[in-house]
């Protein structure tokens, strides 16, 4: 369910908030034109992802499910120009249509997207500098090994964000939702985790009824 008072509010946030923005605009109307899935953060979500990343003055961001580019391109443009995004995806043709929009965003050569299962991919960050923000964004069964990687991987006051953790409320109801299960793994393995400290943001939009996970590692 989508209220449109949430969609209208959205409407006038994004007027006042996130106006003229090419480089979003112009991604989304790629990746919808290749045919990939409107499954992207909405454009306040996008905003609030910058919003951490400068939070926390990210040099270094890492990513599970780049889609077109379009967190990446908010997570990237808040990078130093020295700084790095590395984002991984299963698809080649998500990969493709992400990097033709990173470039036409002029934010290129700021972001490495590495192609293939991210549990696969995970095994080469061993030797990379840690990260200052993490978000967790591919498939939901994958969660709980994600954000035990971006733990192992993150320096002290980063962020690792988790987006869809709350499903529409199916997290507190029975659900055949698939989903339901991995974003309930991910929160139970963030209260239990005590070098993390973490809460959920319920949020509502364009997008329905979802949250994120937000934790911040503390030691
Ligand atoms: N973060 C993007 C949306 C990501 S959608 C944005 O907000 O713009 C989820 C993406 O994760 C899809 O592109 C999907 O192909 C990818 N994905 C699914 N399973 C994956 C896996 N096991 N490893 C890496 N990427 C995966
Ligand atoms: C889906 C995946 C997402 O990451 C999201 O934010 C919304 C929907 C999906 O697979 O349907
Ligand atoms: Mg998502």
């Amino acid at each position: 369910m989508i209220s449109p008072t949430w969609t209208a509010v959205d409407d006038y946030l994004e007027s006042h908030l996130i106006p003229d923005d090419d480089a979003t605009a112009g991604a989304l109307a790629a990746t919808r034109a290749a045919g990939l899935p409107d499954i992207a953060v909405s454009p306040t979500q996008g905003k609030l992802l910058e919003t951490y990343a400068l939070l926390v003055r990210a040099r270094r961001v890492l990513e599970f499910g780049t889609l077109g580019g379009y967190s990446a391109i908010w997570l990237a443009r808040a990078l130093p120009d020295d700084g790095r995004l590395i984002t991984f995806e299963l698809d080649p043709h998500h990969a493709a249509v992400a990097r033709a929009n990173l470039d036409a965003a002029g934010i290129g050569p700021k972001v490495d997207i590495r192609v293939g299962a991210a549990a696969d991919l995970i095994a080469g960050l061993d030797g990379e500098d840690p990260f200052d923000l993490t978000f967790i964004d591919a498939d939901k069964a994958g969660n709980v090994g994600y954000f035990r990687a971006a733990l192992r991987h993150s320096r002290v006051g980063a962020v690792i964000v988790v987006d869809n953790v709350v499903r529409n409320g199916a997290i507190a109801a029975p659900s055949d939702d698939p989903g339901a299960a991995g974003s309930r793994a991910v929160i139970e393995e963030a209260a239990h985790e005590a070098r993390v400290s973490a809460t959920v943001v319920q949020t509502v939009g364009r997008k329905g009824y979802d949250g994120f996970l937000v934790a911040v590692v503390t030691g």
